[in-house]
C-alpha cells in the first residue's frame, strides 16, 4: 500500500508517506516534515507518536493484548521462566537448551559483585530509597566493568547482558541487607534465578532461606509480567540515553531513575500506601474511590488506568490470580487483598471509570504478592526494575542495531518572551562591583 497522507497548509500539499506495522498499525511518516513545510508536530506526552519500530512487543490496548516477540503472554503463564524469557526479549527467540545453559552459566558465573563496589553500601544512609542506591550502583557497575562500555556483536551483548540481569538481585538484596542492618548473603552458585535472589534477600548465617516453588512460581511470573512493555515511559528513556551513545550501565541506570516515579513503576507502593490507608480505617474503598473521582482533589485509584491499555492489563489479570493462588496456598490472609477486590469492583461498576476505559494495570495486584512473599514495600519499585531490565537491555540492543540511528533531540514551541533587553545591575539593585 503506497498510499501517503496529505497535508495542506498555506496554500500547498504536503505529501507525508505512511509506515505500516506488521499488526496493521499505520504511521504518518514526518521525519521530512519541518524541512519541507517548515511546521513541527505538537504531542505532549508523546501519546500520539511512534519513536521508533521495533519487533520485541506488541501491546493491543483496545483488546487488552500483550506478546513478547509475537508469544502471547498466556502462552508462559504456565511455566515461567524469566531467564528464558529475558533471552527471547534481547535475542529475539526462545532459546534453545544450549544458549539457556551458557546464559544460565553466565548469570551464575557473574552473581558476585567486586568486593571493593560491596562497600559503597556502607556509603549511603540505611534509610536511602533504594531506587536511588540501584540507580547509582548500576552507573557504578561501568567502573568495573569497562571491557563493556563498547559492545558491538552479540557475544558481547550476552556477556554484558548476563551481568546486568545477574547482578541487579545482587545489589537489590545487598541495598535491603544493608538497610537492615544484616549481613550480606553471597550468591549461591547452586540456585536458580529466583531462587537465588530470595536467598541473597532473606537468609540468615547459618540458616538458609527456605525456598517454596509455589513463591518462586509467583515471582518468576511477577518478573516475566513486568519485564517489557514497549515504549513505556523508562524503557523511552534507556532508547534516549542509548541513542547518544551512552554505554548499557549508563542507559539502565536512567531507566531506574524514570520507573522510580509514581506514576509510573512507584505506582505499586502508591497501590499499597493506597490500601492500607483504607485498611487502617483512615477511609472506606467507596470513599477513597469518590477521593480519586474528585476533579478537585489529586488523588488517583493508584494502580488504576493506563495510557494505552483501554481494556483489561493483561497482566493484572495474571497477577490477581498470582496473588489469590500464593496468599491461599501461603496460607495467609492479607485483608488488602479483599480491599483491592473491593475497589475494583466498586471502579468497574462505576461511570467515571467506565468512560474513561480504566482498569486495573500491572500495578494494582503486585504488591499483594510481593508482601506475600515477604518483600517490604520500600523494595516493590526495585523488583519492578529487576523484572523490567531484560526489556530495557533489548531496546538499548535494538537501537543500537539499527543503521543510521540518530540522537533524540525533540523540537519544542517556543512561548517564552520574544524580545528583552539586559537590564543593568544597578537598577535591580545590585551594587556595583
Ligand atoms: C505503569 O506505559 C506503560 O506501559 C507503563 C507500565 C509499564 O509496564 O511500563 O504499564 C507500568 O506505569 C502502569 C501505570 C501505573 N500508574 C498508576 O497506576 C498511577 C495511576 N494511573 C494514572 O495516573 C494514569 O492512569 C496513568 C499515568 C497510568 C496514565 O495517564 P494518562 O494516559 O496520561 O491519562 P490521563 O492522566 O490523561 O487521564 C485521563 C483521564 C483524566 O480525567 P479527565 O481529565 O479526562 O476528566 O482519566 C483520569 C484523569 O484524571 N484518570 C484517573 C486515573 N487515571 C486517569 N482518575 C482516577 N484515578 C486514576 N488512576
Amino acid at each position: 500500500m503506497s498510499e501517503n497522507a496529505k497535508l495542506h497548509y498555506q496554500g500547498k500539499e504536503f505529501e507525508l508517506p505512511l509506515i505500516h506495522g506488521t499488526e496493521d498499525e499505520v504511521a504518518i511518516d514526518i521525519r521530512s516534515l519541518r524541512n519541507d513545510s517548515g511546521l513541527i508536530a505538537f504531542d505532549p506526552g508523546l501519546g500520539n507518536t511512534g519513536s521508533c519500530k521495533s519487533k520485541i512487543t506488541f501491546i493491543d490496548g483496545e483488546k487488552g493484548v500483550l506478546r513478547y516477540r509475537g508469544i502471547p503472554l498466556e502462552a508462559i503463564e504456565s511455566h515461567p521462566n524469566f531467564v528464558e524469557v529475558a533471552w527471547l526479549l534481547i535475542f529475539g527467540s526462545l532459546p534453545t537448551r544450549a544458549e539457556y545453559q551458557r546464559f544460565s552459566r553466565s548469570l551464575t558465573d557473574t552473581a558476585n559483585i567486586d568486593e571493593d563496589m560491596k562497600h559503597h553500601f556502607t556509603g549511603f544512609p540505611r534509610s536511602a530509597p533504594p531506587m536511588a542506591e540501584l540507580s547509582a550502583m548500576l552507573s557504578t557497575l561501568s567502573c568495573f566493568h569497562p571491557e563493556f562500555l563498547e559492545v558491538e556483536d552479540p557475544c558481547e551483548v550476552e556477556q554484558v547482558a548476563a551481568r546486568l540481569i545477574s547482578k541487579v538481585r545482587t545489589l537489590a538484596a545487598y541495598a535491603y541487607r544493608r538497610s537492615r542492618g544484616l549481613p550480606y548473603n553471597y550468591p549461591d552458585p547452586s540456585l536458580p534465578y529466583v531462587a537465588n535472589f530470595l536467598h541473597m534477600m532473606f537468609s540468615k548465617p547459618y540458616q538458609q532461606y527456605i525456598l517454596d516453588d509455589e513463591v518462586m512460581s509467583a515471582l518468576n511470573m511477577l518478573l516475566i509480567l513486568h519485564a517489557d512493555h514497549e515504549q513505556n515511559c523508562s524503557t523511552s528513556t534507556v532508547r534516549m540515553v542509548g541513542s547518544s551513545g551512552a554505554n548499557l550501565f549508563a542507559s539502565c541506570a536512567a531507566g531506574v531513575s524514570a520507573l522510580w516515579g509514581p506514576l509510573h513503576g512507584g505506582a505499586n507502593v502508591a497501590v499499597i500506601e493506597m490500601l492500607e490507608a483504607i485498611h487502617k480505617g483512615n477511609m472506606t474503598a467507596e470513599q477513597y474511590v469518590a477521593l480519586a473521582k474528585d476533579k478537585d482533589n489529586p488523588v488517583r485509584l493508584m494502580g488504576f488506568g493506563h495510557r494505552v491499555y483501554k481494556n483489561f492489563d493483561p497482566r493484572a489479570t495474571m497477577l490477581r490470580e498470582v496473588s489469590e493462588k500464593l496468599i491461599k496456598k501461603m496460607g495467609t490472609n492479607d485483608p488488602l487483598l479483599s480491599i483491592a477486590r473491593r475497589l475494583e469492583e466498586i471502579a468497574l461498576n462505576d461511570s467515571y471509570f467506565i468512560d474513561r476505559q480504566l482498569y486495573p494495570n500491572v500495578d494494582f495486584y503486585s504488591g499483594i504478592i510481593l508482601r506475600a512473599i515477604g518483600i517490604p514495600t520500600n523494595m516493590f519499585t526495585v523488583i519492578f526494575a529487576i523484572g523490567r531490565l531484560p526489556g530495557w537491555i533489548a531496546h538499548w540492543y535494538e537501537q543500537k542495531q539499527e543503521t543510521g540511528g540518530r540522537i533524540w533531540r525533540p523540537r519544542q514551541v517556543y512561548t517564552g518572551n520574544t524580545r528583552s533587553s539586559y537590564s543593568s545591575r544597578a537598577s535591580r539593585g545590585w551594587e556595583e562591583v
